[in-house]
């Protein structure tokens, strides 16, 4: 598994064009070893997409195979790249000329995406972008849990793989919208966005025009609302307003309807669900199961709100309560479910100290929902996965977020009888 560290941010300016207007471009960084690689071209083949959406080639430097992690490739692209940033052991690289574009490569649909930050895998056919998400969780697997055994199923496509986000942020500056380039502050002015809804799509030259020409950068989230209405907000420096949603209601909609399943398999009668925003998972739960009780974790108060506002109107106070909590804290002060603990954590993933409680509490089931491969992995590692306490009935991939190397996935564990 070639799994890219944090990324730092990439110095390095892309080809301009007249849609693109340059913010910031600060000096190469250059305190690597390998900096002397730094703007050397070479003749590579993608091997295969790694987490965080570049492709990986390899280059022999000193009698040594380096890594370098090529933006917009696809794989078995034969490219002509050029190095841009050298970290300690890995290099990054841009493509210079695509010699021989892997069987998988297509113009991409939009023709921001070539430099867009929004989108790292348009380049690649849709059938192929669902391969490479298997390929990567099962090599986490392979490298991080090897003795565990899995069966992954088919993975759940996107109902659209296009025009499916029902919300945005958009950056503007200059009288510019859009996107930051691919790993740089440099603003790509958009008319249109090929992945967001329609009606949000269609708003972007309508937001534009109305916005007064500044040097100061300001964020916009554009979204269907609630009352599936549209609606465009500016963003506050520290994100304030800014709330959790999923953000595929198509896919969403297969992915509450497989957690419903799961959880009648289980037979649980009592569910601790944590990070449960405003009750995506628990309304449903709840609407197909009245034997069922829920206790709800989610530190978001506006989402925590919104929940005990729908409970009161249903009727559901016996069934279903809302906890405005870290969950932290949470399950340091309360018993957790010995039935079903259900987590839908954001990308970090789980804290060690609620990893901790659920591995202490032992519950019967664990469903476990991702929204990123290599938290889940190092999630299961420390809930001990692999040491005969638990085996998988279930792992499946729900491609959430199509045309960018981002999916959900979800698990489902058993306790093993001792
Ligand atoms: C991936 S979202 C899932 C939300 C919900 N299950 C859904 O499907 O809409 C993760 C949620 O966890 C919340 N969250 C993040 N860190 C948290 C923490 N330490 N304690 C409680 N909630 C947290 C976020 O506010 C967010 O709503």
């Amino acid at each position: 598994m070639t799994n890219k560290p944090n990324f730092k941010k990439n110095n390095h300016k892309k080809a301009g064009s007249s849609g693109f207007q340059k913010i910031t471009e600060p000096a190469p960084k250059r305190d690597s070893v390998l900096e002397s690689l730094l703007h050397s071209e070479h003749t590579v083949e993608i091997e295969k997409m790694a987490v965080g959406g570049d492709g990986v080639a390899r280059i022999t430097y000193k009698d040594k195979k380096l890594v370098v992690f090529v933006s917009k490739s696809a794989p078995k692209d034969v490219l002509k790249i050029k190095i841009t940033q050298a970290e300690k052991s890995f290099l990054f690289g841009s493509i210079v000329e695509i010699i021989t574009p892997g069987p998988s490569r297509r113009t991409p649909p939009c023709e921001y995406a070539p430099v867009c930050g929004g989108c790292s895998w348009q380049q690649i056919s849709d059938e192929e972008q669902l391969l490479q998400k298997e390929i990567l969780l099962k090599e986490l697997f392979a490298k991080s849990l090897p003795t565990v055994k899995y069966n992954l199923e088919e993975t759940v496509q996107s109902p659209s793989v296009f025009n499916y986000r029902n919300r945005i942020q958009l950056k503007s500056q200059n009288g510019l919208l859009g996107y930051f380039e691919d790993k740089s502050h440099t603003l790509v002015d958009i008319n249109y966005c090929l992945i967001a809804e329609k009606r949000i799509s269609d708003d972007i030259p309508v937001l534009k025009a109305s916005l007064k020409s500044s040097d100061q950068l300001v964020k916009y989230e554009l979204k269907i609302n609630q009352n599936d209405k549209f609606e465009h907000n500016r963003i506050g420096q520290k994100g304030e307003g800014l709330s959790f949603s999923q953000v595929n209601t198509g896919l969403n909609q297969l992915l509450v309807s497989c957690v419903l399943d799961l959880v009648s398999k289980t037979n649980a009668k009592n569910i601790t669900e944590l990070y449960a925003g405003s009750g995506n998972f628990s309304f449903e739960l709840i609407k197909n199961n009245p034997f069922l009780a829920i206790e709800a974790v989610e530190m978001n108060s506006d989402l925590t709100a919104n929940g005990a506002k729908k409970v009161a109107q249903l009727n559901l106070q016996k069934k279903l309560t809302f906890f405005t909590a870290d969950c932290d804290s949470y399950v340091k002060r309360r018993a957790l479910s010995t039935e079903l603990i259900l987590l839908d954590p954001p990308r970090a993933g789980c804290s060690d100290i609620v990893l901790k409680k659920v591995a202490e509490q032992a519950p019967k089931d664990i469903i476990y929902i991702s929204c990123h491969p290599v938290s889940l992995v190092r999630d299961l590692q420390k809930l001990g996965l692999g040491r005969n306490n638990y085996q998988i009935q279930k792992l499946q991939i729900f491609n959430m977020f199509p045309q960018t190397d981002h999916f959900e996935t979800i698990i489902w564990l058993t306790k093993n009888q001792s």
